[in-house]
């Protein structure tokens, strides 16, 4: 089975980073020299997915502006990220916030009985795993004829209610199969420090599940209920976790993205090494 389709969501309005974010989309945001959405992409193009839907909402023009020059000059030669693979991208609107499952279902016809990967678009994967995260969803998907597969990593105890956290059928070393899942708990309620992070491949099935996914967390359509219903009928969901030299970089505060923005900024090859100076200097 080869996936060639990535939905990339983000509608979101950014309210967290408000004033920063009021009239530009928060996917715009650079981090070092690219804005965050394109780094999406190139993490997309290494895993030979190259048929790009993104589902965006007000204020979200600026991403479709910035495909636009998508002819060699953003992606060409000599961008070895993304292995001379273009992009093809498609754009919906998602008009009302209903959340990420509402914001995933727009793209069923877009992926119509294909599978396909979501990536949400304000968070890269940063680091070194034996092989691109994205690749190694990808190769558990199909190999364990998963209905759904998602990356996941360990968060802190206090963090869990920022996410959506798994829990393990058993060893959770390397790829792991799942027997529950759950949206936001409260540090008390969470079954395990395994957070959903970010990137997923689900079969066409998932549409089925989303059209009966009743609002949860927060009033909106949650994927991660809609993955609930698929475990609660008996369809097998696997985890890939971060490897050690994997994180998730995301632009969901300030702070994180100022996370983001200085470890992309710091190595920036030409600048890099100048701008360590600098940090340093203003330490001292
Ligand atoms: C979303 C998902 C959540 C996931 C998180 C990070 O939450 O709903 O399950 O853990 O992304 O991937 P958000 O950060 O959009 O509130």
């Amino acid at each position: 089975m080869s996936i060639t389709k990535v939905v990339i969501p983000a509608a979101g309005l950014g309210t967290r980073l408000f004033p920063a974010t009021k009239s530009q989309p928060k996917e715009m945001l650079p981090l070092g020299r690219k804005p965050m959405i394109q780094l999406v992409v190139e993490e997309m193009l290494q895993a030979g997915l190259w048929k790009v839907l993104v589902i965006t909402g007000q204020k979200k023009r600026a991403i479709e502006d910035h495909f636009d020059a998508a002819d060699g000059d953003l992606f060409g030669e000599g961008e070895s990220a993304t292995d001379g693979l273009l992009p093809q991208f498609y754009f919906r609107r998602q008009a009302a916030q209903r959340g990420l499952g509402d914001a995933v279902n727009h793209a069923k016809e877009f992926t119509g009985s294909e599978p396909f990967a979501v990536a949400l678009g304000d968070c890269i994967i940063d680091g070194d795993g034996p092989a691109p995260l994205m690749c190694r969803l990808l190769e558990a998907h199909c190999s364990k004829g998963a209905a759904a597969t998602i990356a996941v990593q360990q968060v802190a105890p206090e963090a869990v209610s920022s996410y959506g956290i798994v829990v393990p059928e058993g060893d959770t070393e390397a790829t792991f199969r799942i027997r529950d899942i759950v949206e936001k708990p409260s540090m008390a309620q969470a079954p395990s420090h395994l957070a959903v992070a970010a990137r997923y491949v689900f079969q066409p099935e998932i549409y089925d599940f989303l059209g009966r996914t009743e609002p949860g967390h927060g009033g909106e359509i949650q994927l991660t209920d809609a993955i609930k219903l698929m475990l609660g009928e008996g369809l097998r969901v696997w985890c890939v976790p971060l490897a050690p030299g994997e994180r998730r970089l995301d632009i969901g505060s300030f702070k994180t993205y100022a996370q983001a923005f200085f470890s992309m900024m710091l190595r920036d090859p030409e600048l890099g090494a100048e701008l360590r100076d600098y940090v340093h200097g203003l330490l001292d």
